[in-house]
């Protein structure tokens, strides 16, 4: 399973990137107001500026919702860097959209999944990712990881090329259930990534062979 960071914070995707585990970003237009990025050209350069720390990958998501102007600002951040997928809603006209991008060779995640047959739509077009928001499923009494395990089941039937990028990750649960699932991509805060390096065990152990390293080592 890939790792992408959800984040539009340049220093928690370096740190990322140097852990040496991580496969791409993701942003969205809350997290790029979190990093307070306004304005075109400010938005651009620092899609330019996440494309220089990483490989490959950089969810970049359209602010239209009409069909002309998504296709139109889709290109355009297309053109940023050949690391950028064109992030898309799941509306109607973003459907259309994701459909001409597929023609086209422009990656694209469909975003704001949260249902199977929204990820079948979404794969019929030809989106490259889909991103079913689990914890926000979660939040209302919902089951985010079966929405998981059943777009596994749809995709795998029809050997859909989409991938499931599972999206609102909020806890290491979330992610190993993922990876148990099959999710091809899990984004999630950095938070969530460093989490998965703790166990008390793992702490107490190396104390234990430090202390008897040092022990006859004076
Ligand atoms: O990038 C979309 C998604 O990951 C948002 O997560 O925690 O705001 O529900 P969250």
């Amino acid at each position: 399973m890939r790792f992408f960071i959800d984040t539009a914070n340049l220093n928690e995707i370096k740190e990322a990137y140097e852990l040496g585990v991580l496969d791409g970003v993701t942003t969205n237009p809350s997290l790029m107001a979190k990093e307070g990025i306004a304005g075109k050209d400010k938005v651009f350069s620092h899609y330019k500026a996440i494309c220089n720390i990483v490989d490959d990958n950089v969810s970049a998501e359209v602010i239209a919702v009409d069909y002309a102007g998504i296709i139109k600002e889709g290109e355009e951040l297309a053109e940023i860097d050949p690391k950028i997928v064109v992030k898309v809603p799941m509306i109607k006209d973003g459907i259309r959209a994701i459909k001409y991008f597929s023609e086209r060779e422009i990656r694209t995640n469909c975003t704001l999944i949260f249902s199977a047959g929204q990820a079948l739509l979404a794969a019929k077009a030809g989106a490259t990712f889909v991103s079913p928001f689990v914890g926000r499923l979660d939040d209302i009494s919902y089951d985010g990881m079966k929405l998981i395990e059943q777009i596994r089941i749809i995709f795998d039937n029809y050997g859909y090329p989409t991938q499931i990028l599972a999206a609102s990750i909020r806890h290491t649960i979330h992610l190993i259930k993922c990876a148990e699932i099959g999710a091809d991509v899990a984004t999630c805060p950095l938070s969530v990534i460093t989490s998965l390096l703790k166990h008390p065990l793992t702490d107490s152990g190396l104390a234990k062979f430090l202390a008897d390293h040092k022990s006859v080592n004076i």
